[in-house]
């Protein structure tokens, strides 16, 4: 008897690479672009990997239609999957934003989402400028520059600034010091194993990485909690900034947010509020200076601007917006999204079992040849051509867990591009392309950018 299938039948699971997949891991820490892209050709829009003794079964997607689907999707259908989010969990506590589901995360975006966003956000842009300008202050003529150990100084001292309130003096340059260290423990692909393998993460004293790590998280919590403390026990030091706020606020039960939440919550925006704008404005500075048409049209765009123009004028700009969200297409900082099923869930013709990790890949999303002609070319003109659906273009991620910092950051990066572009000359010192490389969960150009400065507007 011949059983008769249907030919469209699909598999129950979309095809995928038979390699263990601790193998793939490793692989993908070593090479992520290179692994995205190898499976992408061989597998299409969607590819699986089963489970293993490492991560739950996972499934890798750049297809916009499937990304509408999940962040349209009810929130309630996922969680945060509790082993691969343990990177974040070690770095940034148990009551970090980012780990937090259902009511908890409502209610605590619901109180963090206000100071990102409309005036109280522009608000800000007066110290990002001052801060900019303080920072390119320091450099000289003939100087040679790593541009991003400055935007990351920029980016760090604006969010110290506006979260915590904390202006110059020992406790701003001790805090800031200890925060660029800590993120550096994991500055390159081989020591972000540690954050991934929870077998390496063995406090074998303070010279080892976890050693280390361990103990700049303790002297981070300590100085939090002290500050904390000095500003309950002090209530006329409670000012505009964001750790002023989460001090103040109470629930419907009238509870004030504990110490250990609000120390999780800062460490959270003190680190996905600078890394992330730091390493997006170094590759815009690269890109600006390693095609010098592209440079030398925002310059002319920029030259319009004099002291007097508002910074509501400055992020209008239409090259300076495309610039900068061709930026963030081409190099996302942030590769994947992550959304771990509690229900079953279709996708592209497949169901998915609870306990499986939805994936939306934002660099092959973004690589996309049929939405971005050219996708390996930085072509900022494709944004004034064209405006991209919030499934096609998504660096900020979407849906109920889209990046809370993300006006913020746009209005920042927009607003330090004018202030340097419009002061100081720089020069690529390296005319080779540039790739990225790994900085624990986030990307970064591989050299940081060297740049000479050559001319400064007094
Ligand atoms: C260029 C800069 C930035 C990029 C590319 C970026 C990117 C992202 C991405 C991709 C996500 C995940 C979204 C999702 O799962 O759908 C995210 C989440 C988040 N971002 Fe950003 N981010 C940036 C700047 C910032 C800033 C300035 C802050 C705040 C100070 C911030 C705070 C957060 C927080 C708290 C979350 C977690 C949101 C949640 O789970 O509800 N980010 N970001």
């Amino acid at each position: 008897m011949t059983i008769l299938t249907s030919p469209q039948a699909k598999p129950k699971l979309p095809d995928g690479s038979k390699t263990p997949p601790v193998i793939i891991m490793i692989q993908a820490l070593i090479d992520q672009f290179g692994t995205l892209e190898k499976a992408q050709q061989k597998y299409g829009d969607i590819f699986y990997t089963p489970k293993s003794a490492l991560l739950p079964p996972y499934v890798i997607f750049s297809d916009p239609q499937a990304i509408e689907k999940v962040f349209t999707a009810d929130p309630n259908l996922f969680e945060v999957e509790k082993q691969s989010s343990l990177p974040v969990r070690v770095l940034l506590g148990d009551n970090s934003l980012v780990l937090l589901d259902g009511i908890s995360h409502q209610q605590h975006r619901k109180l963090l989402v206000p100071p990102f966003h409309g005036e109280r956000m522009k608000s800000y842009g007066q110290t990002m400028v001052d801060v900019t300008k303080e920072v390119i202050a320091q450099w000289q003529i003939g100087q040679t520059i790593c541009i991003r150990d400055y935007t990351q100084e920029i980016s760090l001292k604006v969010i110290l600034r506006t979260v915590f309130g904390l202006n110059e003096g020992e406790k701003f340059d001790r805090l800031k010091q200890i925060l660029i260290d800590y993120l550096d423990i994991f500055n390159s692909p081989l020591k972000s194993f540690f954050l991934f393998f929870p077998f390496l993460q063995k406090n074998l004293g303070a010279l080892t990485p976890w050693g280390k790590f361990l103990k700049q998280k303790q002297v981070i919590k300590e100085i939090l909690q002290t500050e904390i403390d000095r500003r309950r026990n002090n209530p006329e030091t409670l000012g505009e900034d964001i750790l002023s706020l989460m001090l103040s606020v109470r629930d419907e039960d009238g509870k004030p947010m504990r110490d250990d939440e609000i120390r999780d919550e800062l460490m959270t925006m003190l680190f996905a509020g600078h890394e992330t704008t730091a390493s997006s404005l170094a590759w815009a500075f690269y890109w600006l200076h390693y095609l010098p048409e592209v440079g030398q049209k925002l310059r002319s765009e920029l030259s319009s601007l004099d002291n007097d123009t508002d910074y509501n004028t400055i992020i209008k700009l239409p090259y300076l917006n495309a610039v900068i969200s061709e930026t963030l297409r081409i190099h996302p900082v942030v590769v994947f999204l992550s959304r771990y099923l509690k229900a079953p869930f279709e996708l592209m013709g497949y169901t998915f079992e609870p306990g499986t990790n939805l994936f939306p890949c934002i660099y092959l999303t973004h690589r996309r040849e049929d939405i971005y002609p050219e996708p390996k070319k930085f072509k900022p003109e494709r944004f004034l051509e064209r405006q991209f659906s919030p499934y096609e273009y998504i660096p900020f991620g979407g849906g109920h867990r889209r990046c809370l910092g993300y006006a913020f950051a746009l209005f920042e990066m927009k607003l330090v591009l004018a202030t340097i572009l419009s002061q100081v000359k720089l020069e690529l010192l390296d005319n080779r392309p540039l790739k990225p490389l790994r900085r624990g969960f986030t990307f970064t150009p591989a050299t940081g950018v060297k740049m000479k400065v050559t001319a400064i507007k007094n």
